[in-house]
């Protein structure tokens, strides 16, 4: 290969959100759903949910809409404070309208900026001891309090939102709001509801799972501390893909240099990956990098090498006591999957006491080493980072 070809190679494994249908893998039922969603729904808020790097940035990109829905996406990159975030938001939607056709969505937009980078300014001021407000319809005020900014951007966007409901059809895709709390999301949510309640606007929003798990709890026992179930017409949750599926990720975008991969090294990849697609195309974009263009084959021990540091990080983290050490390497013997009993049992033939047994299989359970497969307690695996190290390295 030569040295161009290996950039080119190296270069489609760079982890970016998939922008082109046709690149996107699968996931056809929740395009579909998301696509009808646009057309039929009125007023209407789902939620994408899923892990780090599983595709949501990249489905919010693939979706399409008929003509007469006009798509927007946007990336909330503020996360200090909640009016932070909505300021951003509403910059961002004002930009997208400001060479509107119709005139008065020109001139809304337009206002929204001019409002915004005035209380910016007011910002700057009052951080040095003036104490000027910006009020959205009358301007420049004198001493009001950090509230007013809330409700004066609350009105902007609606006013913004009313004028834009009355012309377009609108598709709003809110990506990156937060990726941790759980609380400053539903804070945002609250607003964005509030604000946007026109019958021409559909938005998607994505989230982390642990949004998706509330949604989940408050369907179920009617009395969850968010009410999600209240907001959202439906949260999409984005399980991780099939080896198949990354592999054919992996395999696209290989193109005609497929031998670079081996299938070995394809299958390490994917117990790493354990269907997350972005770990996979980091893992061969770090390990590819590593190599000369004259020789870009991924052996298995060059992915090792990538990944050792995280499997070694991972198990000194651990802190496992040498008991639950021994008692690792007995289970292992058991394969991929296995009950408690199992373990358990193989533990006492093993000359621990019953009750030992029992308790460190808790404690490994607790750390997160011994995971439940399938939510209902009878199945358990190893951690990921685990079983790859047992598997591999070890
Ligand atoms: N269905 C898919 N087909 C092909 N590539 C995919 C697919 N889903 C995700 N990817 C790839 O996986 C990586 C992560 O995707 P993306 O950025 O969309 O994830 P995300 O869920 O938005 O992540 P984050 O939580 O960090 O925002 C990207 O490199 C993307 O190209
Ligand atoms: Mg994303």
């Amino acid at each position: 290969m030569n040295l161009n070809e290996f950039r080119k190679l190296l270069n489609n494994f760079n982890d970016f959100p998939v922008q082109e249908k046709n690149k996107f893998i699968d996931r056809e039922s929740d395009v579909d759903l998301l696509e009808k969603f646009s057309i039929f729904y009125k007023n209407k808020i789902v939620g994408i949910a899923g892990e780090r790097g599983i595709g949501k940035t990249s489905l919010l990109n693939v979706i399409s809409t008929q003509e007469e829905v006009t798509k927007i996406i946007i990336s909330i990159e503020e996360k200090e404070s909640k009016i932070e975030i909505l300021i951003d938001l509403l910059f961002k939607l004002a930009e997208n309208f400001i060479h509107s056709e119709y005139k008065e969505i020109k001139k809304t937009a337009e206002k929204v900026i001019k409002f915004i980078i005035e209380e910016k300014t007011e910002e700057r001021s009052r951080k040095g001891g003036l104490s000027y407000f910006v009020d959205f319809n009358l301007g420049k005020v004198e001493k009001k309090s950090e509230r007013f900014i809330l409700l004066n951007v609350k009105e902007a966007l609606k006013s913004l939102m009313k004028e834009v409901s009355e012309k377009y059809k609108l598709l709003l895709c809110i990506d990156e709001i937060d990726k941790e709390s759980l609380h400053n999301f539903m804070v945002i949510i609250d607003s964005i509801k509030n604000a946007v309640r026109f019958e021409n606007i559909n938005i998607i929003i994505s989230m982390p799972p642990v949004v998706y798990f509330n949604y989940l709890e408050g369907i179920i026992t009617k009395n969850s501390s968010y009410s999600l179930e209240n907001i959202f017409q439906e949260i999409i949750y984005l399980k991780p893909l099939s080896n198949e599926q990354i592999s054919t990720i992996m395999r696209k975008k290989l193109m005609k240099y497929q031998d670079v991969l081996p299938a070995d090294t394809e299958e390490l990849i994917l117990d790493y990956a354990m269907g997350n697609p972005r770990i996979a195309v980091l893992t061969v974009f770090n390990t590819l990098g590593r190599k000369k263009h004259t020789k870009p084959r991924l052996e298995k021990k060059d992915v090792l090498e990538v990944i050792m540091p995280v499997l070694i990080h991972y198990m000194e983290n651990l802190d496992l006591t040498d008991k639950e050490n021994q008692s690792l390497k007995l289970i292992a013997k058991l394969g991929t999957a296995f009950t408690k009993n199992s373990a358990t049992n193989l533990l006492e033939r093993n000359e621990f006491p019953q009750s030992t047994a029992y308790m460190v299989f808790d404690k490994l359970v607790e750390k997160k080493v011994l995971i439940e497969k399938n939510n209902n307690g009878k199945l358990y695996e190893f951690n990921k980072y685990l079983y790859v190290f047992f598997k591999y390295g070890g």
